[in-house]
């Protein structure tokens, strides 16, 4: 591990369990990283309860909030500016990324949905939606993906994936559930694996 802490922000519009998860682990020095920014769409969740709790400056950026989608797309690029953040983690955020900061990002924006991609992903297909779905086609397994964000749902490079059966008498609940236990493990695992690959590219 090099000395630099990875500058993160991270994108929410819920309750925040994986940016918990996350920060549970930086604390634990298990990824060398820090939140710098929490951004959600809306004006109050778990993840920006959070955020403040834990001295994290948290802020409410909506498209609704200003006269046009450019200047929204700017404000988020300024934020990002501003904070010097080289890396950003969606978790739980229920919104596309203009592709203005995709663009700006490449590579550098990493994401985590609740089903084994490129299976039950794409336009739609969030939260309970997702668990909806694998058990509406029948699926034995499902799983959580970590991915890297392209202007496209869901489609990018995948970085880690892990299984978890779908068991006789769920509901969308209870797999839903059982997703989000593994996503706790998956997502701290996959970040500290995209930084250590990063900073082995930029090794001499
Ligand atoms: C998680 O299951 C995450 O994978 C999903 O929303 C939940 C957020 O939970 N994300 C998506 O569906 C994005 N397409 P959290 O707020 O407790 O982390």
């Amino acid at each position: 591990m090099t000395d630099h802490k990875t500058r993160l922000a991270v994108f929410c519009s819920g309750t925040g369990s994986n940016f918990k998860a996350l920060h549970r682990s930086i604390a634990e020095k298990k990824i060398n990283a820090e939140f710098l920014i929490c951004l959600s769409n809306r004006s109050t969740c778990g993840a920006i309860h959070y955020a403040r709790e834990n001295g994290i400056p948290a802020i409410q950026m909506a498209e609704n909030q200003y006269s046009d989608y450019d200047s929204f797309t700017e404000a988020m690029l300024d934020a990002l500016k501003i904070y010097r953040i080289e890396y950003i983690i969606l978790a739980g955020y229920m919104r596309k990324v203009p592709d203005a900061v995709v663009d700006a990002y490449r590579e550098r924006i990493v994401n985590i949905h609740p089903a084994l991609l490129p299976k039950f992903g794409g336009e739609g297909m969030y939260g309970i939606n997702v668990h909806k779905a694998v058990l509406a086609a029948g699926e034995s397994e499902s799983g959580a993906t970590v991915h890297m964000v392209d202007e496209e749902y869901d489609r990018g490079r995948i970085v880690l994936q892990q299984k978890v059966p779908v068991l006789p008498g769920d509901t969308p609940e209870t797999l839903a559930l059982r997703v989000l236990a593994c996503e706790h493990e998956l997502y701290p695992r996959a970040l500290r694996k995209i930084l250590e690959e990063m900073n082995a590219s930029d090794a001499p």
